[in-house]
């Protein structure tokens, strides 16, 4: 089905009080030299439209692209959008980059409600947040760094889950997890494969791996595990593995 879509124009800081006062959520499109470019699914009373244009209705993109509004000290947020808090201290995970951005949609895709999950290498804690909210059941998140693991405490408080934040080496791991998720780098899962593989109960998230070599090297490491999806960004690769069920393999 076609549907209307008006193109408006309004410099940046007058849109917060347009939308406020229209009660309205608008599609953001671009922004230009101070001017925000904005879609609306409907005319506005005293706002002339750019343009206006026909477009399909397809609400699950739309959804997708919608950008959150910075009002003041608020972001409005549509309901299909979920806040985390993350103060930016001095451990990695702000989400802005590449990895943990896989990795989150990693955990958005394979992560089922009641799930044990581990998070190797957790710095903010960002992807436990994640994993708690998504609806996991106990969630640890270990670090070799004390700043991580104080960071990691404190954004779990900002965001009352309930996370363990951990001060550990993930060879001193002695328990195994349903879901594993470890943002690292390639040296390091030179360093400590054997082990993480060994802590994965069933699905293992990995990242942290760049460009072609590596994700040909990590694979050939990832052995006995069926690959589920290999998902890229910027020449950054995320992959996910499930334990094959060794009951199976005859
Ligand atoms: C790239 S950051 C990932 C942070 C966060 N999980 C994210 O996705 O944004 C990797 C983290 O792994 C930690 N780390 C490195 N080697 C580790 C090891 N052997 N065991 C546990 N954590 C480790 C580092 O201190 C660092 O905080």
């Amino acid at each position: 089905m076609k549907i209307k879509r008006y193109i408006f124009a309004l410099p940046e800081e007058e849109l917060p009080l347009f939308l406020e006062r229209n009660k309205l959520s608008a599609q953001v499109l671009e922004r230009k030299e101070g001017i925000v470019y904005f879609a609306l699914y409907e005319p506005v009373k005293g706002l002339k439209p750019v343009r206006v244009e026909e477009v399909d209705t397809d609400w699950e993109k739309w959804r997708e692209r919608f950008e959150p509004i910075e009002l003041g000290s608020f972001v409005v947020l549509p309901p299909w959008k979920r806040p985390i808090f993350i103060n930016p201290g001095m451990a990695f995970g702000t989400g802005l980059h590449p990895t943990t951005r896989l990795c989150a949609r990693a955990l958005e895709r394979n992560l089922r409600a009641g799930m044990s999950v581990l998070d190797v290498g957790t710095g903010s804690g960002i992807l436990a947040i994640i994993s708690k909210l998504l609806g996991a059941g106990r969630v640890l998140g270990i670090d070799i760094s004390e700043d991580a693991v104080r960071e990691c405490k404190r954004n779990a408080e900002l965001n009352r889950v309930d996370v363990e934040c951990r001060l550990s080496d993930v060879r001193a791991v002695d328990e195994s997890f349903d879901l594993v998720v470890a943002n690292l780098e390639m040296r390091i899962f030179r360093e400590v494969m054997g082990k993480l593989l060994g802590l994965v109960g069933e699905i293992g998230i990995f990242s942290g791996i760049y460009g072609e070599n590596e994700l040909n090297e990590f694979l050939h490491l990832l052995g006995g595990f069926e690959v589920l999806s290999v998902e890229s960004q910027e020449n950054w690769f995320c992959v996910v593995g499930r334990k094959k069920d060794e009951k199976l393999i005859v």
